[in-house]
């Protein structure tokens, strides 16, 4: 039922043409089309520093860090990307916008994470970043493997105890799995920022994720089977439904390639248009076919819990027929959550739904414009109005 009303409310998005909007890319902005986070960073003047961080499991991660630019607080914070995403989240929209530059500039030591899967993070100790073996993972191994090497080593480096964790989306689901199957993590966090969080998805509004879902079994084959195991740019399901389902208008079609905007919906009003070209060159940044599949699945069980592989599998991994839960009552960490009526990925019900288990739950905060996606928490140009001043002020009282 909600995939029709989905599709048809497509009907109703507002046609613009790719050329009333999109300017070239000004001249200063050129050279950050080809060039890494890092050099960004120090583009602007930044210290920054690379990080390498190996998983239990082989994985090798890149760790960008960003010192502080003045007045150091002495407090770290790791900054969590989503699905599909990278470190360049946070810095792509420039020192003014960026929250990682805002971070820093308050003082805080920024640490901007990078999901196994993601271009900065493409490397594992034994396995071919080409074999189907690499890529068999969803955001259930980013939060049994990648948060906890990457906060350890955080920890390590800066001999202390806590840090603060901010994530977004996906970064914040494999938090609460992280929680909840390792809870001696809990303890070394300060407190954490949900920002359009991720736990039960049933009603996601993405059209594209309900059309994923209600295939789900048939993507899953077919992927299997055409050795579909990254979504890149331009291949795989994702780009084909985009197109057919969000490309009507022209400026659509050129969006609607990028599986990121085409999965979570964008508002152009809330884009600054000189930085949109940029922007689609950093994103999509990689991510495996499983952990579209693994959401997927959630929208069809309105449950969060582990991959489900069948009642043969499950059974043989589980010892049950369907998979485990995440058992949300074992997090302990304070949890801020921040979502928005118009996010078409997390939704503010589904949101209620996860803070109402979440014993630690400090706030449910809307961002004060309600017209809010779920692509603005990283480039929405009233971000640090809207958003992130409010997670500044409320790191203050730890
Ligand atoms: C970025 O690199 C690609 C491939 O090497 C090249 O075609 C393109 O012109 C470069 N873009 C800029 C703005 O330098
Ligand atoms: C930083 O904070 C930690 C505890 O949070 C403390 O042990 C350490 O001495 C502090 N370092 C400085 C330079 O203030
Ligand atoms: C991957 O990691 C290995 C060390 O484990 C290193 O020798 C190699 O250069 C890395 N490859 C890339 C592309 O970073
Ligand atoms: C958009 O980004 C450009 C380049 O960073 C900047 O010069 C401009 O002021 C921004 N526009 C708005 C409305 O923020």
């Amino acid at each position: 039922m909600l995939i029709w009303v989905s599709l048809l409310s497509l009907l109703f998005l507002k046609p613009v043409t790719l050329s009333q909007v999109l300017q070239p890319l000004p001249p200063s902005l050129q050279d950050e089309v080809n060039s890494t986070v890092p050099e960004i960073i120090a583009k602007y003047h930044y210290s920054v520093e690379v990080h390498h961080v190996i998983t239990e499991d082989g994985y090798i991660l890149s760790l960008h860090r960003i010192l502080p630019s003045r007045k150091p607080i002495n407090s770290s914070v790791l900054v969590m990307h989503g699905i599909f995403a990278s470190s360049a989240d946070w810095i792509i929209t420039g020192p003014s916008h960026g929250l990682g530059y805002i971070l820093s500039n308050e003082g805080y030591d920024v640490w901007l994470g990078n999901a196994r899967g993601n271009r900065y993070s493409r490397n594992h100790t034994s396995l071919d970043p080409k074999s189907k073996e690499f890529w068999d993972f969803s955001f259930h191994e980013i939060g049994v493997y990648d948060l906890p090497a990457t906060i350890d080593y955080i920890l390590g480096k800066i001999q202390q105890e806590e840090i603060f964790y901010i994530g977004h989306s996906q970064g914040t689901a494999a938090f609460y799995v992280m929680c909840s199957l390792k809870p001696e993590y809990n303890a070394k966090i300060k407190a954490q920022f949900s920002m359009a969080p991720i736990a039960f998805v049933n009603h996601m509004f993405s059209p594209i994720m309900h059309f994923l879902a209600a295939f789900n079994v048939v993507f899953e084959n077919v992927a299997y089977w055409m050795d579909l195991n990254e979504l890149l740019p331009k291949n795989g399901v994702v780009n084909i439904l985009g197109e057919k389902l969000c490309g009507a208008y022209s400026i659509g079609e050129y969006l609607c390639d990028n599986a990121l905007f085409a999965i979570a919906g964008f508002n152009l009003d809330h884009l600054n248009l000189t930085l949109l070209p940029l922007i689609l060159t950093h994103v999509p940044a990689g991510s495996s076919t499983k952990q579209v599949l693994h959401f997927s699945q959630e929208i069809n069980s309105g449950h969060f819990r582990q991959y489900d592989y069948g009642y043969w599998r499950n059974f043989k991994l589980y010892g049950q027929l369907s998979p485990p839960d995440y058992d949300l009552s074992k997090i302990t960490v304070p949890i801020y959550t921040f979502s928005s009526n118009s996010d078409w990925i997390s939704s503010p019900e589904d949101v209620a739904t996860l803070s109402k288990q979440l014993k630690s739950s400090k706030g449910d905060f809307f961002v004060a414009d309600g017209s809010f996606t779920h692509i603005d928490y990283m480039y929405g140009m009233d971000a640090p109005k809207v958003l992130y001043n409010r997670i500044l002020s409320l790191m203050t009282r730890y």
